[in-house]
């Protein structure tokens, strides 16, 4: 891996990736700034060499140019964490992004808007790569949760500029690679979060390498629907319903364990309001729906996490935004803080549930990635973590 201390900064223009992809509320403020805070050594480390720092990165999913994308916000409370000036071109590329590198003076720093806002970015256009490449003398890659991605901004830049790693992905992938070549068996995956259709991939690789597997979270609603349960109103998504049938028999085939909800706390609707109803997945009433795992399920999860001696733990349990339906994230934290295990949080929800908790002291490592960490957790070589090497 090319570091960031060999490289000659003084005066230099860096550009830098970084994942500033933060959770925002329904107003657009920011939920949780770990991911920005994570940069701040690297970003540090390049201002105090009197460099010109030039960051970008991506915010949502926008396919094209929506303000509800734009990085401003972020470029307002990164301007709260540090003392560098800081400042904002609402172009990624181009004339406008140019002129505001050329008026950039050593020590400050320029956000460019948000990447994804240019329509080569996820086709990794080399001509989007060229017109970045444009802005720096050289590409520093600090956007480890991004590193999943073969994109102009986090790949395809690395094409036309002298490439190091930034101080967040050398820690990410030093003590990934800890993890990854911990020999100790067994390794257990705890998979949450709201979508199966993410993590299909996923969840088919990790069944070579892993001997219990954990689903909770929204997307256990979709495997609960496969083995022919009634969901109620839950939310779940249909077009995957046959893909779990499969992951679950192709788990039988290959001997892993994989452990479904067996109850589940329920309400009529997701509000500060709801009144909880805990109910075993056999019997979930037509007119309630799914929103956390329930106290047998804690259970049945805690004894597999002390029988692990590595654990993965990507997406929240349940909806552990509403107290009432946090319990099963909670539960899971401690247990994971309290497991003679190697254990890693990656993903942002579960990351900030244990933060929150105070536990962080307790996990082996929480990661800024979520589809990364388990991408890496895999063995798969990450394209963004390729483009440091030497
Ligand atoms: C993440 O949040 O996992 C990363 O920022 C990557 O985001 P993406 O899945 O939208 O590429």
């Amino acid at each position: 891996m090319r570091h960031l201390r060999d490289a000659e900064l003084e005066d230099k223009r860096v550009l830098m990736r970084v994942d500033f992809n933060v959770p925002l509320d329904e107003e657009g403020n920011i939920i949780d700034d770990n991911k920005i805070k994570a940069a701040l050594p690297t970003i540090e480390y390049i201002l105090k060499r009197n460099a010109r720092l030039i960051l970008m990165s991506h915010l949502g999913r926008p396919k094209e140019r929506d303000e509800k994308h734009s990085l401003k916000v972020v470029a307002a409370r990164l301007k709260s964490l540090i003392q560098a000036n800081v400042s904002m071109s609402s172009e990624t590329v181009g004339p406008q992004a140019e002129a505001a590198v050329a008026a950039l003076k050593p020590g400050e720093v320029l956000l460019l808007e948000n990447v994804r806002f240019c329509a080569g970015e996820e086709k990794n256009s080399p001509e989007l790569s060229k017109q970045m490449a444009q802005l720096g003398d050289i590409f520093v890659n600090d956007a480890f949760g991004s590193a999943h991605r073969a994109h102009s901004s986090t790949t395809g830049v690395g094409e036309f500029l002298p490439c190091y790693a930034g101080l967040l992905m050398e820690k990410e992938v030093t003590m990934l690679r800890k993890v990854l070549e911990y020999p100790e068996a067994p390794r257990m995956a705890i998979l949450g979060g709201a979508k199966v259709a993410d993590k299909i991939g996923l969840i088919e690789n990790l069944l070579d390498k892993t001997a219990i597997v954990l689903i909770g979270g929204g997307m256990a609603n979709t495997f609960l629907k496969a083995q022919g349960k009634n969901i109620g109103k839950s939310m779940f998504e249909e077009k995957f319903v046959d893909e779990a049938k499969r992951l679950i028999l192709m788990a039988a085939e290959k001997n892993v364990e994989l452990i479904l909800p067996v109850d589940v706390v329920t309400a009529a609707e997701l509000s500060q309001e709801a009144k909880p109803v805990i109910t075993d997945t056999d019997n979930v009433a037509d007119d309630l729906m799914i929103l956390d795992i329930g106290p047998k399920t804690i259970e049945l999860f805690k004894s597999a996490i002390k029988r692990a001696k590595t654990i993965i733990w990507n997406g929240p349990l349940g909806v552990y935004e509403f107290e009432q339906f946090a319990n099963g994230t909670h539960e899971i934290s401690r247990a994971l803080a309290e497991a003679q295990a190697i254990t890693v949080i990656g993903g942002g929800d579960s990351s900030a549930a244990v933060i929150n908790l105070g536990l962080e002291d307790k996990i082996t490592h929480i990661s800024t990635g979520g589809g990364a960490t388990l991408e890496f957790l895999e063995g798969i070589t990450l394209p963004g973590v390729a483009v440091c090497e030497e």
